[in-house]
């Protein structure tokens, strides 16, 4: 049996010790000197033997021992294991170095706080340290051009005035158009550039880096007429849903960091980032921000035509990446579901809602 380091292992400064941190299965352990003895020289895969005669001071039971610690808690890894093989997957995907990587997997969640938690939690925080402004004033002592407001606005301005977050979902049924509107104005592959040697490359109505397009969309149905209950996949290029996996998706607070106002949803739409996409053209890491802005631009339409279709499209960015990534059928080191859009009927909305479309 030969062993080697995990790719994804770093070695950080805590206090007076070195700490082990492999970001792939976030495993963290502090290091004594021989953890690090035995790690620096398995660069490669090497057999308990050779590693043994590398060392010095340390018996054959001992270096094993030690092996098969490092084995466990995921700083080393067996040749032909599981863990090898994930090891092996993000080596031969992963081309944006471990920070990036570290940032990544690192970011996938898993403590996730009730709401009336985090609320309580927030009032305490306000107390004693008070929130930076949330906005930039102009000073008024210098000269300054105020925009106007119309008494009313026509579309798509309206519509846009009209988006508001709004939590409470009734349990009705979305329809389909409206549901498949959603990814045509957003998602639906438009046109294609032909790049002679490159390749073709969509076009959608939502931009998207060197036109890379990393993004596939999912929709978790509950509730959407003409739908049987499911998680489909929708095909950008010919506008079709298609059944991924059949019956009742997962219950969605269980997908969307137990945030329990996602229930009622008719349904929720997952972003996927397809990081290979991007990856291929750009090797530089600030690619993955070029991603996390593009899933913005994807989804602000797609809130938009929510809006438009008199239903309600809520953000979230608290996915509870296993569970999800599961049950649409995801996996890979450069495959992730970043944002989703849970899509429902609104509950009347009693704020301000149109509040510019309607000044004057
Ligand atoms: C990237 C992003 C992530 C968000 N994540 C969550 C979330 O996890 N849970 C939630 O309840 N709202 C989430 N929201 C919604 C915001 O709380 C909401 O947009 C904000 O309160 C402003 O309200 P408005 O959308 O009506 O303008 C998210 C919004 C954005 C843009």
């Amino acid at each position: 049996m030969r062993f080697k380091r995990s790719s994804t292992l770093v070695v950080l400064l805590e206090h007076d010790q070195f700490v082990f941190h492999n970001f792939l299965i976030q495993s963290t352990f502090a290091a004594n000197a021989a953890a690090l003895d035995i790690v620096r020289r398995l660069y490669a895969w090497t057999d308990v033997d050779q590693l043994h005669k590398s060392l010095s001071g340390y018996s054959l039971s001992s270096v094993e021992r030690g092996l098969n610690q490092l084995v466990e808690l995921g700083a080393v890894v067996a040749e032909g294991s599981p863990a090898a093989a994930q090891d092996a997957e993000f080596e031969r995907s992963w081309l944006w170095g471990p920070f990036a990587g570290a940032f990544h997997f690192g970011a996938r969640g898993g403590v996730f706080v009730s709401d009336q938690d985090s609320e309580m939690m927030l009032r305490e925080l306000a107390k004693f340290t008070p929130s930076p402004a949330l906005h930039q004033r102009n000073p008024d002592d210098r000269p300054k051009l105020t925009a106007p407001l119309k008494p009313s606005y026509d579309e798509p301005f309206r519509t846009m005035t009209r988006r508001r977050t709004n939590r409470i979902m009734l349990d009705e049924p979305v329809g389909f158009e409206a549901l498949s509107d959603c990814f045509l104005f957003s998602m639906a592959i438009t046109a294609m550039l032909d790049l002679e040697g490159i390749g073709e490359l969509p076009l959608k109505m939502t931009p998207s880096g060197g036109a890379r397009n990393p993004f596939e969309g999912y929709v978790c149905v509950r509730n959407v007429e003409g739908m049987t209950p499911g998680v489909y996949h929708y095909a950008a290029i010919d506008r079709s849903f298609s059944l991924v996996r059949e019956g009742p998706p997962p219950p969605f607070p269980s997908m969307l960091g137990e945030q329990e106002w996602t229930a009622n949803a008719a349904a929720v739409v997952f972003l996927v980032a397809n990081f290979e996409r991007s990856m291929w053209k750009y090797h530089d890491p600030m690619t993955y921000r070029v991603i996390a802005i593009e899933a913005g631009h994807i989804a602000q339409n797609m809130l938009l035509v929510a809006t438009h279709h008199g239903l309600v499209g809520n953000p979230t960015g608290l996915i509870n990446t296993t569970v999800t990534e599961a049950a649409l059928g995801v996996s890979g080191a450069t495959r992730a579901a970043l944002y989703a859009v849970v899509i429902g009927v609104p509950a009347p909305f009693s704020g301000d809602l149109g509040a510019i479309a309607e000044a004057g």
